[in-house]
């Protein structure tokens, strides 16, 4: 890799590119794949599709679609014992591992299971997050699809993901951190208009508020100052400029030197119907986003992508992985909400969905600094990704009521039904037990044929207390 940061070279949409033909043997790669909600199903449904992957081995297969296709490791995850993760990949011949959610890369495990330099790459280490140096220990796995824990500070400290776009000049709401309440409520009071609150680590999703009116504001800022509602992810918040316009996800597989843009998604986060109803991890997606067009995506990866991933460089971070932008189109062009150093769910379903080739192969060329020479394409067409939603959700989610119709909703030609809060329970039926229960995933021609197929598998799944949103893949913004 060049040490210039000026170096990045973002990848055309390729048309004309080699595409990565490495001539694996079929079957030769096995898969560690962590996480187990929708978006990891969704992950393991792609990969199986891969000529190259052998066995795919999943962290969490007591979700029932993840067990479907993958096998289970003979001992319980444990992030924090890497030890025997790392000694696991290695006898099982582990050549690939996909780690999918934030916390698992946030605390290091790519570090980890990559060998890079950074002995202290486990959750909860109280040593600071290192550099990532490549080379620095023997890999227990050749190829680690997921950033560093470094790198993937963009998402687990927004203060300092701030402070990577301030020094690459990227188009972001001004913010301003704070650590005392005090401070931080005389700020909010004397602002025009409420701003946006946010606990500054990992919050489950759960640590963004945007209230309507200051006092709101201020019982956000106690709620995460005061009260430590969410731990030390609130020991400082960032209290951020209200930005508006309309809301998309950007996707980009990053190899540290190539920047690949995939398809455009867009998800819904609000409950119900007409962007109403409280934030939620997202009741839905489509695929492309009905936002953006090329000029827009040629835009946001010159003005956004490329000079982030060059500020990080330039602190002696490599990014590798995929890089999830979450971007407001305002008046005054595109802005960052937010970076995510992972695939969005359920965005990732609906990517999956219209995902072309060797899904195995394209990780592994990021993973491997070669994405220069990989064509990736999506199938043309839309996708849209219904979530099913058990009662209670988001707040209480309730837990226990058995699914029916998993079957018939499957039978619809371009259905695919991930599995995301589900298990199988004592007496053998699939049930519920999470908030996002089901991502019911349809393509089609158009994004209004893909959202009929979704909606008709969708209502063929009954459970009690359902939450479905009808309005998921139309124009709607949030
Ligand atoms: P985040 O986790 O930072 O993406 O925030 C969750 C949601 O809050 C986003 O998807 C937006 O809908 C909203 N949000 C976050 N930051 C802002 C902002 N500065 N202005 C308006 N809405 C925001
Ligand atoms: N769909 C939003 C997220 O994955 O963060």
């Amino acid at each position: 890799m060049s040490e210039n940061p000026a170096a990045t070279t973002p990848a055309a949409p390729a048309t004309d590119a080699q595409p990565v033909s490495i001539a694996r043997a079929p079957g030769s790669i096995n898969v560690l794949l962590v996480g187990g909600g929708g978006r990891e199903h969704a992950l393991a449904w792609r990969l199986r599709q891969s000529p190259s992957v052998g066995e795919i081995y999943s962290t969490d297969t007591q979700n029932p679609g993840i067990a479907s296709i993958c096998q289970p490791l003979d001992f319980t995850f444990d992030m924090r014992d890497t030890f025997r993760l790392q000694r696991w990949c290695i006898a099982n011949r582990i050549s690939l591992a996909v780690i999918g959610p934030e916390e698992p890369l946030c605390g290091g495990l790519a570090d980890a299971l990559g060998g890079w330099e950074d002995p202290f790459a486990v959750a909860g280490a109280a040593q600071p997050a290192h550099k990532h140096t490549s080379g620095g220990l023997a890999a227990a796995v050749p190829y680690v699809f997921g950033p560093s824990r470094a790198a993937a500070q963009l998402e687990g400290d927004k203060a300092f993901a701030k402070q990577i776009m301030r020094q690459g000049q990227v188009p972001t709401a001004e913010a301003r951190t704070f650590t005392d309440f005090d401070a931080a409520r005389q700020y909010v009071a004397s602002r025009q208009e409420p701003p946006v609150i946010k606990a500054a680590g990992l919050a489950k999703g759960k640590g963004v508020f945007v209230p309507s009116s200051i006092q709101e504001a201020v019982a956000a800022l106690e709620r995460i100052l005061v009260q430590r509602e969410f731990l030390d992810a609130g020991k400082t918040v960032l209290i951020e400029e209200r930005l508006k316009g309309r809301e998309v996800s950007v996707f980009a597989l990053v190899d540290g030197k190539t920047i690949y843009v995939l398809d455009s998604a867009q998800d819904h986060k609000r409950l119900r119907d007409g962007a109403q109803g409280p934030n939620t991890g997202g009741m839905g997606s489509i695929c492309p986003s009905r936002a953006v067009d090329d000029r827009m995506m040629d835009r946001i990866q010159r003005e956004i992508l490329v000079p982030t991933i060059d500020a990080l460089k330039r602190e002696g971070i490599e990014y590798r992985g995929v890089l999830y932008a979450g971007i407001m189109l305002t008046p005054a062009g595109p802005k960052v909400l937010e970076f995510n150093v992972r695939f969005g769910d359920p965005e990732c379903q609906t990517l999956m969905a219209r995902w072309h080739g060797d899904l195995a192969e394209h990780l592994i060329a990021t993973a491997d600094r070669k994405l220069e020479h990989a064509t990736i394409t999506f199938n043309a067409g839309a996708s849209v990704c219904v979530v099913l939603a058990a009662e209670g959700y988001p707040d209480k989610p309730r837990k226990g009521a058995v699914i029916e119709g998993l079957e018939d909703a499957a039978r619809i030609p371009g259905v695919q039904v991930f599995h995301a809060g589900t298990i199988r329970n004592e007496r053998g039926l699939i049930a519920v037990s999470g908030g996002r229960v089901l991502g019911i995933t349809a393509t089609g021609d158009t994004p209004d044929d893909a959202r009929d197929r979704a909606y008709a598998a969708a209502d063929k799944i009954r459970f009690a207390g359902k939450q479905v949103r009808r309005d998921i893949g139309t124009d709607v913004v949030g």
